[in-house]
């Protein structure tokens, strides 16, 4: 008789505005530096920014005031735009962008940081928009070639700090939370980790202001 194989079970954070980031049967936890930390079947993350064992939570956030983490006034909408170029349309949503700027570093005649509109999906080749835009973190970029939208890779789940900055989700761990936020791209994704953002629970580069320091 044939068995079937084990299909291992997709890895998922759970949280409420009162809890930490409860992440369950995650193999990969990287540091910014690619060194594997270790994970429980339930592995305990911070997203408030005070923990000294980061990026585990230590309970530190009693000590702080408990946490209630919502969306601030000021925080961006949770809208897509798109841009339509000739060969190519780039979609955009600002609710959850890092603000990592890999997309104005690296092809700044599409994504220019200071000029609006800011992105010109005639800016560049086709390959090269591509290749910028599967290098965003936060899965805010995204783009569309005919009638079909893009927005996943193919990728095994993993969190990755980024040094400074939040943690860096792939490979389609599911987000379930309380406040109903979704991640517009179900593969990829960056949640706040200092507690500042006025998107949360997504990252939206507040960290910087902040001068946030974690590995
Ligand atoms: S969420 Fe618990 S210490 Fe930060």
């Amino acid at each position: 008789m044939s068995s079937k194989p084990n299909k291992k079970p997709t890895p998922m954070i759970v949280t409420t505005k009162y809890s930490n980031y409860l992440v369950t049967d995650l193999e990969t936890l990287k540091k910014s530096d690619g060194s594997q930390l270790k994970t429980d079947p339930v592995t305990a993350l911070c997203r408030c920014g005070n923990s000294e064992h980061k990026p585990f939570c230590d309970g530190s956030h009693n000590d702080h005031g408990g946490l209630n983490e919502v969306k601030k006034e000021g925080g961006m909408p949770d809208k897509v735009k798109a841009y339509e170029g000739k060969d190519i349309i780039i979609y955009d949503n600002r609710g959850v962008c890092s603000f990592d700027a890999s997309c104005t570093r690296l092809l700044p005649s599409v994504f220019k940081k200071d000029e609006r509109p800011w992105i010109d999906p005639n800016g560049a080749s086709v390959s090269e928009i591509i290749d910028t835009i599967e290098k965003c973190p936060s899965g805010a970029l995204s783009y569309g070639i005919g009638s079909r939208r893009y927005q996943d890779l193919e990728r095994e789940p993993a969190i990755q700090t980024r040094k400074d900055g939040p943690l860096e989700i792939t490979g389609g761990i599911l987000l379930k939370d309380d406040q109903g936020s979704q991640p517009e791209s179900s593969e990829h994704y960056t949640l706040c980790r200092c507690g500042k953002s006025k998107n949360k629970p997504f990252c939206d580069g507040e960290h910087e202001d902040h001068e946030f320091k974690a590995d």
